[in-house]
């Protein structure tokens, strides 16, 4: 059977990787993909924003399952027009996207059932905005544009004067355009963070094995936010415990919450958590496949992830069981000189040969292309060098004795991916 991914990213090549592991899949297409897609999907070349042309694709070529990548596709509404032409998409509709696409309504969301998640207010006004922080004086907060802002539009601040500056920069200098129009302004956590992405068909909830992300770009948390420079799975911060407290209080909760707003929930649902000294609380939800979360994830699930998709939009995931592989997995992100500011694209990549010839070793590609003969660097996140291991201490030595096979001029990566997982099993 054919499948068709949407995206370019390291998570659409790992959900590539996956599908091709399942034998009732014959074909992968991908539009765009990378140079690393290319090895084992059909890359086509189409306008991801263009819909119709999408249907059109899909049709001409009896593809039986599309899985779109990214939130913005999803909250343009391609699960709605899919399922309008009768053909299977896995993924939330534009409606239950909001979820992510939304910050305000999801914190409504949150507050009206009873979720755990931190205080909060909004705002359309930088007046309003600046009273609340003011009022709150010693309290300190976090500023969030209310819409899709590439995972950028979120300031974490110290200090009153920040979040009043961070007020500005998002309603006044518009650096996050429409997006920073209205303001969330939350009560910072403390904790821990780790990602639980689960399955859900709307009426049985499945978690996916834990995962952590690294967002800052420097090590020890250091330096600005990027769209995450690794992850590895599974995360002892999230205890059995923690997990089963987690569904109950997070996960099932939301779902019914989103049956009864009218919005069933399709697809991943993906919970950033802060482990608190309360208890784990939401940070946000987002409605598709965490990147870099999947990629580890993605190499320790055995079971056939074309069947779960599919058990997902049959809703039949109650009869689905999840079995992972014993070990760990983890997966570094070399980036671009500059990411995640600006950086140059079209340096020669080499030594992948040599890397994913390392048993265990999976190099996904995220921004890469394919010249003369070559694969060169095509965007900021380039590559998820990402392997197994018995245990966390040795997936972690054996990912990075693969990044010390690739070369491109200006990589950067992070030296301490799983470092806190590695203090915490200490
Ligand atoms: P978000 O895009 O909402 O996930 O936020 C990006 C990052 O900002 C999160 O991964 C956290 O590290 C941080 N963050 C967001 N909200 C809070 C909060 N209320 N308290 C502390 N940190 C936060
Ligand atoms: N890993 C963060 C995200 O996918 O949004």
């Amino acid at each position: 059977m054919n499948v068709f991914v949407i995206g370019s990213g390291g998570r659409e090549h790992a959900l590539c990787w996956a599908l091709s592991k399942s034998p009732k899949v014959n074909k992968i297409f991908i539009a765009p993909g990378n140079a690393g897609t290319a090895s084992i999907a059909e890359n086509v070349d189409i306008d991801i924003g263009n819909i119709p042309a999408l249907v059109r694709f899909v049709k001409n070529n009896d593809c039986v399952l599309t899985i779109p990548g990214s939130e913005a596709i999803l909250m343009d509404g391609i699960v709605d027009a899919f399922l309008e032409e009768g053909l299977r998409i896995f993924g939330p509709t534009k409606k239950a996207a909001e979820i992510e696409g939304s910050k305000t309504f999801a914190k409504n969301l949150m507050r009206q059932h009873g979720i755990p998640t931190a205080n909060y207010g909004v705002f359309d006004r930088v007046e309003d905005a600046e009273k609340y922080i003011t009022d709150l004086e010693d309290i300190q907060l976090v500023i969030k544009a209310d819409g899709l802002a590439a995972g950028k539009g979120v300031i974490v601040c110290s200090t009153q004067e920040e979040a009043l500056e961070a007020v500005k920069r998002c309603m006044e200098k518009n650096e996050f355009g429409k997006a920073g129009e209205r303001v969330i302004i939350e009560e910072r956590m403390y904790g821990e963070e780790v990602s639980i992405l689960a399955l859900t068909d709307g009426k049985t909830i499945a978690p996916l094995s834990s995962a952590q992300d690294h967002k800052p770009i420097f090590d020890n948390d250091k330096g600005p936010n990027t769209g995450g420079m690794g992850a590895y799975s599974p995360a002892p911060v999230l205890t059995e415990k923690l997990l089963n407290e987690t569904i109950e209080k997070i996960l099932v909760p939301t779902v019914h919450a989103m049956n009864r707003e009218g919005r069933r929930y399709k697809g991943i649902l993906y919970a950033g958590l802060m482990i608190t000294k309360a208890g784990p609380k939401v940070v946000e939800f987002n409605c598709r496949f965490g990147d870099p979360e999947i990629q580890p994830i993605a190499m320790r699930l055995e079971t056939d992830i074309f069947d779960l998709m599919n058990s997902v939009i049959d809703t039949k995931l109650c009869d689905m069981e999840i079995k992972w592989k014993e070990e760990a997995a983890v997966s570094v992100v070399m980036a671009s000189k500059g990411y995640p500011g600006t950086y140059e694209k079209g340096k020669v990549i080499s030594g992948l040969d040599e890397a994913s010839e390392l048993e265990g070793v999976e190099i996904f590609h995220a921004g890469t292309d394919k010249s003369a003969g070559n694969i060169i660097t095509n965007g900021g996140r380039v590559l998820n060098v990402t392997a197994l291991g018995s245990d966390i201490p040795t997936a972690i030595k054996n990912a990075y004795h693969a990044v010390d096979c690739i070369s491109f001029e200006g990589a950067q990566f992070r030296k301490d991916i799983g470092q806190k997982a590695l203090t915490r099993l200490s």
